[in-house]
């Protein structure tokens, strides 16, 4: 890639951590007096880090700093003034009703912080969510962007957003609705009620359900099993899976599988 990725000011001011082992990258929501809430500078920021991430970073781990994954939004975006000198959501709607491009520009303003999630579903890297604790709104549709989720036995989930007066627009409501289905996506949402670890693992909404203290240790070999399968096969089978998922049906599925096994037959032939 050739964008700079954001200097450490740039980072601890959208409160994250980088850190950038070789093919593994973790990123971490560090923000332990507000319990890692997340504002519109965490998620442009984020959208940076995907736009500058070393080509050669194979596999990126979301955590968060302490026992918690994300309290979610900020809720300082809904005062008048904002947090810490950011834009307040309200504000930023209270003016754009004001005008006939309104409505745009303020569409505009989400389809920027939700680059933050988006490329989270990108073959080329696999994305784990390490989640301890709440992951709450914001936080919870940063977990469903990624790839897998592992969650330790103290993880409470919820999508607070229809209590909120709001919908969940962080690029959630599509994971979310592919894993748990959409009458039962309804009946999480429209309560915003918290689902804990072990209904997480029934729901699918975890790969994996582990006791706290294994976490770290968990995601560590999970990322070592991922980095076993070669580079170029990992991101094309992420993205034929990716196509059958959002397939219409078995042919087109079948379709993408024979493109990208021609390509991989081709690699194997020149030597990757
Ligand atoms: N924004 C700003 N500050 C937050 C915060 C948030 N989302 N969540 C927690 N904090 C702050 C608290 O105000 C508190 O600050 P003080 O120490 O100054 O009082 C501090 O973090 C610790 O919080 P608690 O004492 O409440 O900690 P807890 O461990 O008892 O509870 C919690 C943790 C369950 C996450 C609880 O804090 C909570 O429910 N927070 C609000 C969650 C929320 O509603 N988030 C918004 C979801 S919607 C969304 O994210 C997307 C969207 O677009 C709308």
């Amino acid at each position: 890639m050739s964008t700079k990725l954001p200097t450490e000011q740039e980072l601890t001011q959208a409160r994250l951590r980088l850190e950038i082992d070789g093919a593994v990258a973790t990123v971490v929501l560090d923000r332990l007096d507000r319990r890692n809430a997340m504002t519109a500078r965490t998620w442009h920021t984020l959208a940076r880090i995907g736009d500058a991430l070393p080509d050669d970073v194979r596999v990126v781990v979301f955590r968060g700093e302490g026992d918690t994954f994300s309290a979610g939004i900020d809720l300082a975006m809904f005062d008048p003034e904002g947090p810490d000198g950011e834009p307040s959501l309200l504000a930023q709607a209270q003016q754009a009703a004001q005008s006939d491009s309104g409505r745009a520009e303020l569409e505009e303003i989400i389809a920027g912080v939700q680059r933050g999630f988006t490329w989270l579903r990108r073959p080329e890297v696999v994305t784990i969510a390490a989640v301890r604790g709440h992951a709450i709104g914001a936080g919870f549709q940063l977990a469903l962007s990624c790839d897998i989720r592992i969650l330790a036995e103290d993880a409470q989930l919820c999508m607070k957003e229809p209590a909120l007066g709001l919908v969940p627009d962080l690029t959630g409501t599509k994971p979310l609705v592919d894993l748990v289905g959409v009458h039962r996506a309804m009946e999480l949402c429209l309560t915003a009620r918290t689902v804990d670890a072990g209904e997480a693992r029934e729901l699918r909404l975890a790969e994996l359900v582990v006791p706290a203290a294994e976490l770290s240790d968990t995601v560590a070999d999970l990322t070592g099993a991922l980095l076993t399968v070669p580079a170029g096969a990992a991101s094309a089978t992420k993205r034929v899976l990716q196509r059958a998922a959002d397939a219409s049906g078995l042919e087109e599925a079948a379709a993408a599988e024979r493109t990208a096994q021609v390509e991989r037959l081709f690699a194997l032939l020149s030597g990757e």
